[in-house]
């Protein structure tokens, strides 16, 4: 199992030609503003706040590097969908996210981050169509399940599942970062990638 043994906040871009050196493989984590991607980094890498989390919508604005084990990077995107932004802040957003995913010969995969009590908004589901139209693999996990009893994440797991098209070899990963959940699973997702090299 992935032990987290070492972990450093790198570096904070806009620009991709920033990216902190040397290059590692990368895991990077996309999703709406709020769906905790934050949260679950922070959870991953057993620290309290090293990936900035707040109850205002639109705290990451940029994209934050954490390299891990001096191993692999974390990499926590700008969320997207958050209302309260001027129409070229969200634009400057979207453009950085999406050069980042064209232009990351690192990255060993995405991570697409929904909901599971609101489940996939209009913006997942064109992020997840441009990712398939652009041929980047990802994989989605469910944040914030400790909202949900047992059976109503059960049903929303397999609504999402259907609504997003998703492969049954790939299912959603289930992560609640207050409740811990999906830490396992996450790691070890993040480890085989490493040790068999497929980036996909
Ligand atoms: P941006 O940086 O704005 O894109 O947001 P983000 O996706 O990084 O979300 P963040 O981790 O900042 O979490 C947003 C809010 O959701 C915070 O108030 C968190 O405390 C809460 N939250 C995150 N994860 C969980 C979870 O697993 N369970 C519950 N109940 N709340 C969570
Ligand atoms: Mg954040």
């Amino acid at each position: 199992m992935l032990k987290i043994k070492e972990v450093q906040f790198v570096k904070s871009i806009v620009l991709l030609k920033d990216k902190p050196r040397p290059f590692y493989p990368e895991f990077a984590f996309a999703g709406r503003s709020n769906v905790g991607k934050s949260s679950l980094i922070n959870a991953l890498l057993n620290r309290k706040n090293i990936a900035r989390v707040s109850k205002q919508p639109g705290k990451t604005r940029s994209i934050n590097y954490f390299l891990i084990n001096r191993n692999f990077y974390l990499v926590d995107l700008p969320g997207y969908g958050f209302a309260r932004v001027s129409a070229s802040e969200k634009k400057s957003w979207q453009t950085m996210i999406e050069s980042y995913l064209l232009h990351s010969q690192e990255l060993k995969e995405l991570f697409v981050l929904i909901d599971a009590v609101v489940g996939p908004q209009k913006n997942d589901l064109q992020l997840i169509d441009w990712l398939r139209y652009q041929g980047i693999h990802f994989r989605v996990i469910a944040t914030k399940t400790d909202k949900l009893s047992r059976s109503q994440l059960q049903t929303q797991l397999l609504r999402m599942g259907k609504m997003l098209e998703l492969p049954e070899s790939e299912p959603i990963i289930p992560f609640s970062a207050t409740r811990r959940i999906g830490r396992g699973d996450l790691l070890a997702t993040i480890d085989r990638l490493l040790k068999n090299g497929i980036t996909e």
